[in-house]
């Protein structure tokens, strides 16, 4: 395929995964921050890393590098007969939870998506962005990159075909997402989990994941709370985020209506039924860190909805 665009840029959103219940299968993106991707065309077939900023901790070598990795499937599936020089600007810390890979594959392949003769649908462009997902994490889960990718509030019910829904949210629903400035590897998260979940944990999740969803499809913010809880991975993950238990208690009697991990951590996300009182929360939950000496940065958001867009193109 032909390209028809010289340089195009795009933003893909932050993203909180699990959700607590839903683990690699419930996902939100959220607003203000994101990774951006530049791509410019070149005459000379093949693709390269030419900048990466925002981090100085990402590979230049394409397959090890989650962009690259989507880029490079995607190029060689659509028989693309231009290069491509790639630009990598970091807007989230790696290993924050927030779904840093995800953005990064994202943004990439919606940028050179927009660059082609015959854009592809989003719903397309899945795979490749995937394939970079699968590099940082060492495994194919698309609860951070189908948010990221689509927006909103997404559920994967078919986590072999990536098959999802879009669902349907309370409008007032916001989201305080905080960051601790530690860095928690994701395969690293991911195996600490037992290979094998209890029935009773089983069915204490499946539970609380029915009550979410029924919350969040029928705007009822009453079902909503008291439904993010997590019998897998947050018994298991918690102890890596200094003062986890304490912030959550904390934020749950200041009125949030669940509170739980973001992605595999170490950010914590709090979902609150509107945004009263939801800055000094975010202040306070951030004092609380610092008392321990750790630097945080919070993001106060509505549910983005548009996911990953072109932001520029010539
Ligand atoms: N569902 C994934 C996990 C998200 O918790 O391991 C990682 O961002």
């Amino acid at each position: 395929m032909k390209a028809v665009k010289k340089i195009v840029e795009a933003f893909a959103p932050a993203t909180v995964a699990n959700v607590g219940c839903g683990f690699d299968i419930l996902g939100f993106a959220i607003n203000g921050i994101g990774d951006r991707v530049k791509i410019k065309v070149t005459e000379q077939k093949g693709a390269l890393i030419s900048k990466i900023t925002g981090t100085d901790k990402l590979p230049y070598e394409i397959e090890k590098n989650t962009a690259g990795m989507s880029i490079l499937s995607m190029m060689q599936e659509i028989n693309a007969d231009f290069g491509v020089e790639i630009e990598i600007i970091k807007g989230m810390a790696l290993g924050s939870g927030m779904g840093s890979s995800a953005a990064s594959s994202v943004a990439a392949v919606v940028a050179l998506n927009g660059v082609l003769e015959y854009p592809l649908d989003k719903s397309e462009l899945l795979k490749y962005a995937l394939k970079g997902e699968e590099v940082a994490s060492g495994a194919m889960h698309g609860d951070n990159v189908i948010p990221s990718l689509f927006g909103g509030f997404t559920l994967i019910y078919n986590t072999t075909k990536f098959e999802f829904l879009s669902l349907d949210y309370p409008e007032e629903l916001t989201c305080l997402v905080i960051h601790p400035n530690i860095q928690i590897n994701t395969s690293f998260a991911r195996g600490l989990l037992d290979k094998e979940i209890k029935i009773a944990d089983v069915i204490s999740q499946t539970g609380s994941l029915g009550r979410l969803i029924t919350g969040l499809v029928s705007k009822k913010s009453e079902l909503i709370r008291g439904s993010i809880n997590d019998y897998i991975a947050e018994p298991k993950r918690a102890s890596l985020i200094p003062n986890y238990w304490e912030i959550k208690k904390y934020a749950l009697e200041s009125g949030a209506l669940g509170v739980n991990i973001s992605g595999s951590g170490p950010s914590i996300f709090c979902l609150f039924d509107g945004e009263d009182n939801v800055i000094k929360i975010a202040e306070n939950i951030k004092n609380l860190w610092i008392k321990a000496e750790i630097e945080s940065q919070y993001y106060i958001s509505k549910i983005n909805q548009t996911g990953a867009t072109v932001v520029y193109s010539e």
